[in-house]
C-alpha cells in the first residue's frame, strides 16, 4: 500500500471522515447528510463521534463513505489507535482506494494516521501455515490518498515521511517482541543492528561471548551462564558529520533478555511464556537509533544493549552467588529472576567509561513492582534531574506514552545493601521492587547527572486489537525519536 497526499479529494474508492465531539458536530453532520443524500435526522441519531465509531453510509450512486469518531478533544496517540483499528477492522472490505479527509488537521495528526494506518495492517500470525491472502488494500495495489490543504503540504510531506520511517521501524521491532524464543536469541538483535546499520550508515560493534570475557563483563556473562545460547553486548552509533557541540550526546541502554524463566529462582508457568518480551528496552533503544539515522537527526545517539536469555541449567548462577560487574563492583544475587538489573549494570558501566554520554536513558521490562503500580497505561520515570523529568514528560505527553515519575530517594539504598558484596540485587521484600530496583541501577551510572530510567514492563507488552494474547505495543520508539527531535532543534509545532 502506497500513501500519498493530495490537496484535491479523489472522487472515487472510500472515503473516510474523521469527526470529533465538537459544538460543530451538528452542523457537520447536516452537511454530510446534504452532501451524500441522506434524510438529516437519521445521522444525527445514528453517529455520536464517539471515539472509535465507525458509521459506514454510501451516495445515490453506492459510493462508500465512513464516519469515524475520534471522541472529544483526540491527542496523537488518539488518532493513531483510532486508525490503527479502524484499519484492522475494516481492512478486508475496503478496496484499493481509500482517502481519508484530513484537513484543517496539524503534521503531527497527520504523522498520527500515517503510523495508525500502517499499523493496522500489522498481524501476529506470521508462523501460521494456511494464511489467507492478506486484503488486497494492503497489497501492493492499495493506494491511500490523504487529504490536506494546500499550505499544509509541505508540513505534511516531512510529516508522513516521518511517519514512514517509524512505522517501518516499528513493525519490525513488534516482529522481534513477538518472536517466541526459539525463533530469537542475542544474535538475532545483533544480526537486526548490523543490517540496520549497514542499511542507514551508522555503526555497529557485537562483543561476542568471548569479547565479553575479555573486557569482564561480569554482570552480562553471570546471568547468561545458564542458557545455551552466548549473549552479546550491541553498541550502535549514529554520529552525523558536523554535529553542533552544544547538542547534547545521547547515551540509550535496553535491556535485552530474549526470555526471561527466572533462572534457578524460577518463574511461576502460568504466564512465563510472555517472557518472550523482556526485551522491550532493546526494541526501544534499537528502533530509535535507526529512526535517528533514517531521519539523519543532528544529534550524536549511542545505543547499547546488552542481550542475554535468563535460562537454568547446571551452570547456572544460583542464588547467593558473588558476582563481579565491569565497573568493578560486586553483586550479590539474592534472586536470580532479578536478572535485568544484573546485566544493565554491564550496559550502564560500558557508556558511562567509554562514552560519557550527556544524557543518559535507558529502558528495561524491569520489575512486576512497575505494573502493580501503574498497570499497563504508563512506564514508571526515575530520574534525579527534574529538567530531563520534565523534557521527557512533555516529549511522553506529546506522543501519547505515558510515563510516571517515581521517588529515587536515598533512603531506599537500604534495600540494595548486601552483609558480603557492594550491593544485592533483590530487597527480599515485596515492596517497592520499582524502586529498589532503579536505585540498583543508579550505582552503575557512577553518578551520571543527567540519568533516567524507565521500566517500561507493563507498557512493552500488553493487550491490543491484535490477538487474545498480550503482545509488542512499540512503546518508546515514538516517545524517544520525539525527544531527540526536540534536542536536537527539530522542534515539532506547539
Ligand atoms: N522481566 C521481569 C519483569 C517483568 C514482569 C516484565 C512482568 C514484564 C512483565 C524481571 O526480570 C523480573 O523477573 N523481575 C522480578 C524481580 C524480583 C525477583 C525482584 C519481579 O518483578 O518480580
Ligand atoms: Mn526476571
Ligand atoms: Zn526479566
Amino acid at each position: 500500500m502506497n500513501i500519498t497526499l493530495n490537496t484535491q479529494l479523489p472522487d472515487t474508492g472510500e472515503l473516510i471522515i474523521p469527526i470529533s465531539q465538537t459544538e460543530a458536530l451538528t452542523n457537520q453532520l447536516t452537511e454530510i447528510a446534504n452532501q451524500l443524500g441522506l434524510p438529516e435526522s437519521v445521522l444525527q441519531r445514528d453517529f455520536k463521534a464517539d471515539a472509535k465509531e465507525v458509521l459506514p453510509l454510501y451516495n445515490p450512486a453506492g459510493r462508500k463513505t465512513y464516519l469515524l469518531g475520534l471522541g472529544k478533544e483526540p491527542q496523537e496517540m488518539d488518532w493513531l489507535r483510532i486508525f490503527r483499528k479502524f484499519f484492522f477492522d475494516q481492512k478486508a472490505k475496503l478496496s484499493t482506494e481509500v482517502s481519508i479527509n484530513l484537513t484543517a488537521f496539524n503534521p503531527e495528526v497527520i504523522e498520527a494516521v500515517a503510523i495508525g494506518v500502517r499499523w493496522g495492517g500489522y498481524d501476529l500470525k506470521l508462523y501460521q501455515t494456511d494464511k489467507p491472502e492478506g486484503p488486497v488494500f494492503f497489497s501492493n495495489a492499495g493506494q491511500l490518498t490523504l487529504y490536506v490543504q494546500v499550505d499544509q503540504l509541505p508540513t505534511a510531506q516531512e510529516a508522513l515521511a516521518r511517519a514512514e520511517a517509524i512505522a517501518q521501524t516499528q513493525r519490525q521491532m513488534l516482529d522481534l517482541m513477538n518472536a517466541p524464543a526459539n525463533y530469537k536469541n542475542p544474535q538475532t538483535l545483533a544480526d537486526w543492528t548490523i543490517a540496520s546499520g549497514n542499511q542507514y550508515g551508522y555503526s555497529v560493534t557485537v562483543f561476542d561471548k568471548d569479547e565479553l570475557e575479555r573486557q569482564r563483563l561480569g554482570a552480562l556473562l553471570s546471568v547468561s551462564q545458564g542458557s545455551d545460547v552466548p549473549p552479546v553486548l550491541i553498541i550502535a552509533e549514529y554520529k552525523p558529520e558536523d554535529i553542533d557541540n552544544t547538542i547534547p550526546r545521547v547515551g540509550l541502554v535496553g535491556k535485552g533478555v530474549t526470555f526471561d524463566t527466572g533462572g534457578v529462582s524460577i518463574k511461576p508457568s502460568t504466564n512465563m511464556h510472555l517472557m518472550k518480551s523482556d526485551m522491550g528496552g532493546a526494541a526501544a533503544v534499537l528502533g530509535t537509533v535507526e529512526v535517528a539515522a533514517k531521519l539523519k537527526l543532528p544529534i550524536h545517539v549511542i545505543g547499547i544493549v546488552p542481550a542475554t536469555e535468563n535460562a537454568v541449567d547446571g551452570r547456572a548462577t544460583k542464588p547467593g552467588d558473588v558476582i563481579t560487574s565491569y565497573i568493578g563492583k560486586t553483586i550479590e544475587v539474592i534472586d536470580t529472576d532479578a536478572e535485568g538489573r544484573v546485566i544493565l549494570a554491564d550496559g550502564l558501566g560500558y557508556m558511562v567509561r567509554h562514552y560519557q554520554p550527556d544524557v543518559l536513558i535507558d529502558l528495561a521490562t524491569l520489575t512486576g513492582s512497575v505494573i502493580a503500580t501503574l498497570g499497563y497505561h504508563a512506564a514508571g520515570l526515575f530520574t534525579q534531574n527534574d529538567d530531563l523529568a520534565n523534557q521527557l514528560t512533555k516529549a511522553a505527553n506529546q506522543t501519547g506514552e505515558r510515563i510516571w515519575r517515581l521517588p529515587i530517594w536515598d533512603v531506599y539504598q537500604e534495600d540494595i545493601k548486601s552483609d558480603v558484596a557492594d550491593l544485592k540485587n533483590f530487597s527480599g521484600k515485596p515492596i517497592a521492587g520499582a524502586i529498589s530496583a532503579a536505585k540498583f541501577l543508579e550505582v552503575f551510572t557512577e553518578e551520571h547527572p543527567a540519568w533516567a530510567h524507565l521500566d517500561i514492563a507493563g507498557t512493552a507488552f500488553a493487550d491490543t486489537e491484535f490477538g487474545s494474547q498480550k503482545n509488542a505495543t512499540g512503546f518508546g520508539i515514538r516517545l524517544l525519536t520525539n525527544y531527540l527531535r526536540t534536542l536536537s532543534g527539530k522542534t515539532r509545532q506547539e
